[in-house]
């Protein structure tokens, strides 16, 4: 294809006139092509997907009930905006219930966002100058140090190793750097991790952004996921209202990623130029979207039956992949489990074949053993496993699982 002058119009932050022309194939774009290799090897044969970040499951049946009467009301029907009281009330009152967040006002400390991933997307216009660095865990979800970059802003990884539980090093942050950067991007429990945050971790970042003037934007896509106990908001960190916002979505808590809805929450002047730059935007998200995530916010319990599946299915993996010489330990919440990636793997009467990363490990997991995970090189050679896979229920959860154990029972794992 010859060039047209539109090639020459790009932008320089996707590329310039070499967009489109990069012949690197992304990690995703890889597994997908392996699936296909995987399958035309072993026509009719099924690929165990355990690299799926999504829910396996529909929202409730109640949910999906109250969309559609949501849906019917004329009021409904228009552009929401910044959206009416309805799921900022809800919100507040989640964070009071769930979270035990006290003291969120509705109004002005409360906005909803179509999904996390739109916030994240939006956040940076509000903050970013070009120069500015915004500190982001590595591996991670990588969507606001993107849109930094598209204005100018610069991104310092602060990588999750499990030598400090998967947090962020603070005191690892060079003071050149620090005294650019302006956000902290953290997300618990973590994507890909699994790893949760603690109180006092909480509480260390809190003391750190008043230090050091920096606004803290923690991520809790996962946060209601938990296997035990209360979800740990960071906005039930004393002063974590002073220097931040947390971003909450339905789409995991609920089965609703392609619902596209969630809320933005914490300091009232965050949420305002968060609500401003949004407003030049979207349109807001359907009414009776909101309306229905709002009242699944008021029905916590849908989550904690979704937790108790994750959570079941999560022992099960780990118990198969212990078995194969794995080393994991179930994580608290989240349905990812995260594990060393392999050095070699040995299968009788086969030879010896090395990894020289993750990648590889999950390319051969898929075209030899018809298993998807997602490697992650990022911060060391690790597997991403997520619980999310297709089962209707536990008997064929075991079934599943099975299906995992099987083609590793003969294979031997060098770590
Ligand atoms: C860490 C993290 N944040 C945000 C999102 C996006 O969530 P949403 O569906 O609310 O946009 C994801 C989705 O995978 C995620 O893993």
């Amino acid at each position: 294809m010859t060039d047209s002058y539109i090639q020459q119009l790009f932008a320089e932050r996707i590329g310039g006139n070499n967009y489109g022309k990069s012949g690197a194939i992304y990690k995703f774009e890889k597994i997908k092509r392996a699936k296909r290799a995987a399958l035309a090897a072993h026509p009719g044969a099924e690929i165990i997907d355990l690299g799926v970040g999504e829910p396996d499951e529909m929202a409730f049946p109640e949910v999906i009930a109250k969309l559609h009467e949501e849906a019917s009301k004329p009021e409904n029907r228009g552009y929401a905006d910044n959206g009416d009281s309805v799921l900022k009330e809800a919100a507040a009152r989640y964070l009071e219930k769930v979270c035990g967040v006290h003291g969120i006002n509705p109004e002005t400390e409360v906005m909803h966002s179509i999904g996390s991933k739109a916030a994240l997307s939006i956040l940076p216009a509000a903050l970013i100058n070009p120069g500015d660095f915004v500190l982001m865990t590595t591996p991670g979800y990588p969507v606001f140090g993107t849109h930094a970059r598209y204005y100018g802003g610069k991104v310092h990884n602060l990588p999750l190793l499990e030598s400090n539980r998967f947090l962020p090093d603070l005191a690892s942050i060079p003071s050149d750097v620090l005294k650019q950067a302006k956000v902290l991007v953290l997300n618990y429990p973590n994507n890909p991790t699994g790893a949760s945050a603690t109180p006092e971790f909480f509480a260390s970042v809190v003391a750190f952004a008043q230090e050091n003037r920096l606004l803290v934007i923690h991520d809790a896509a996962y946060a209601a996921l938990v296997f035990e106990g209360k979800p740990l908001s960071f906005l039930a960190t004393p002063g974590a209202k002073e220097v931040g916002v947390e971003l909450h979505s339905t789409s995991k808590s609920f089965n609703m990623t392609g619902w596209r809805c969630g809320f933005v929450a914490g300091n009232e002047l965050l949420v305002r130029a968060y609500g401003d730059v949004k407003d030049n935007t979207d349109s807001g998200q359907f009414l009776a979207i909101q309306h229905t995530a709002a009242y699944c916010l008021d029905h916590p319990e849908i989550t904690a039956k979704i937790a108790v599946k994750y959570s079941r299915r999560m022992t099960g993996l780990v118990e198969v992949l212990m078995r194969s010489g794995f080393h994991t330990v179930k994580p608290k919440g989240s349905f990812f489990l995260y594990v060393h990636a392999p050095k070699a793997a040995v299968s009788p009467g086969d030879q010896r074949v090395e990894f020289k990363n993750a990648e590889e490990v999950s390319q051969w997991l898929i075209t030899r053993k018809l298993i998807s995970t997602v490697p992650w090189d990022d911060a060391g050679a690790c597997l991403r496993f997520s619980v999310t896979f297709i089962a209707a229920d536990p008997r064929d959860e075991e079934r599943v699982l099975a299906e995992v154990a099987s083609p590793l029972a003969d294979v031997k794992f060098e770590f």
